[in-house]
């Protein structure tokens, strides 16, 4: 992937425009509760004011409805952790489409920009007056690259500069490595509740692995469509056929989805269920599998060990009980233990990896959701698109 990068540009005194995706969760009160995008989206800011430059940041904050900002929609809690973060007040900027005022050496953060009436369509007047702020447009919002924004994308066809911030280029040179040009053999963890939701990954996927290890209800319908019997366990019988192409997709190229030999299982979804482990052949009619068993974790194991790259998205099985953790953990050891190059994304991949403490020895830990899924998928994203575009101008 070719793009200009923020790091090789001269941006003394001259005003930058940053996309950061700062889209953190909040509780009932507003209060951040996780503010890892935050942290993540500092090394772009503090580049740019080091470096002299008339700093304005924006981001969006959830799905507000545009031409409005309710107080739960306002940037101003995230403009006061930044400001802790960077050690410095960060003013919060409303109405800022038509002019902002900030001095070289200085920040702002502009209001949630998907407040913006023709944001989300990418409007063009509106994305040629938010270029018309800036000398350089700066894209640091990998967790937003899938949509076609008027900051994520219309701002960067038209301002006179458009490049990537250095949480964007880690991103994609984390992720071109693991998925474009990845060391052998290159293993893929896909684990979720359904095929349905995550098929064109394991498709896409499928064409490109070596081996395909699924996990939770996704291995589930694997399982069922391997002729073994799942009890009541989560899964999606009509999604078989789907499940079989795969399984013989990867056959016919010589790879493989390890299909689970040994289960936990237990008889209802609680905190205190309790957990037996049994050969997969062995799944009683009200059995739910809750996690691979150990013979199971083992194979895993080798296979993750033995691998070039890793690239994992989902738990392999319900570990936010304890006694159905075992499977993420060995997992989560395996990738931890593997001389090859891992990278993980996805909510519930990052829960398990900060469960287990394994978050210094994963090669890249992915700040993105939607967007790193649609990498997977091998589907096009907007905003990396067009600033691939932009590079070659
Ligand atoms: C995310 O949380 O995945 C990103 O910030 C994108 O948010 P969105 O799905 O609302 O576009």
């Amino acid at each position: 992937m070719k793009f200009l990068r923020l790091a090789d540009l001269d941006i003394k005194g001259k005003r930058v425009f940053i996309r950061a995706d700062l889209n953190v969760p909040q509780d009932d009160a507003g209060a951040i509760t996780d503010d890892t995008r935050i942290r993540a989206s500092v090394p772009a800011i503090r580049l740019a004011l080091d470096a002299g430059a008339a700093v304005m940041v924006t981001s969006h904050l959830g799905r507000p409805t545009e031409g409005e900002v309710k107080p739960e929609d306002s940037l101003a809690p995230i403009a006061r952790r930044l400001g802790e973060l960077l050690g410095r007040e960060v003013p919060l900027a409303t109405g800022w489409v038509d002019g902002v005022t900030v001095a070289p050496g200085e920040v702002v953060l502009l209001e949630n920009c998907r407040c913006n009436k023709g944001e989300k369509k990418s409007d063009e007047a509106l994305a040629r007056k938010m270029a018309a702020l800036c000398d350089i447009y700066v894209n640091d919002a990998f967790g937003t690259a899938h949509r076609a924004e008027a900051t994520t994308h219309g701002i960067a066809r038209f301002a006179k500069v458009a490049c990537a911030g250095p949480l964007m280029s880690a991103e994609l040179d984390a992720l071109g490595a693991a998925l474009l040009a990845p060391r052998r053999p290159l293993v893929a963890i896909v684990a979720g509740s359904k095929v349905s939701t995550k098929l064109t990954i394991l498709q896409s996927l499928a064409e490109r692995v070596d081996h395909m290890i699924v996990g939770g209800g996704i291995a589930n319908t694997f399982m069922l469509a391997s002729g073994l019997a799942i009890g009541k366990s989560l899964a999606e019988p009509d999604m078989q056929d789907q499940a079989r192409a795969v399984i013989e997709r990867m056959r016919a190229k010589g790879g493989s989805v390890p299909i689970p030999t040994d289960v936990v299982v237990g008889t209802k979804f609680a905190a205190d269920a309790i957990a037996t482990t049994k050969a997969a052949t062995e799944v009683g009619a009200d059995d739910m599998i809750f996690d691979i068993g150990p013979a199971t974790s083992a194979v895993l194991a080798d296979i993750i060990a033995k691998a070039g790259t890793i690239v994992w998205n989902g738990p392999v099985g319900v570990f936010e009980f304890d006694q159905f953790g075992a499977g993420t953990r060995a997992v989560a050891a395996a990738v931890a233990g593997s001389a090859g190059f891992s990278i993980a994304g996805g909510g519930d991949t990052i829960a398990a990896i900060n469960k287990y403490g394994i978050a210094g020895k994963v090669g890249y830990i992915s700040t993105a959701g939607g967007a790193f899924l649609e990498f997977l998928e091998g589907k096009t994203l907007p905003a990396v698109a067009i600033l691939e575009e932009r590079a070659g101008s």
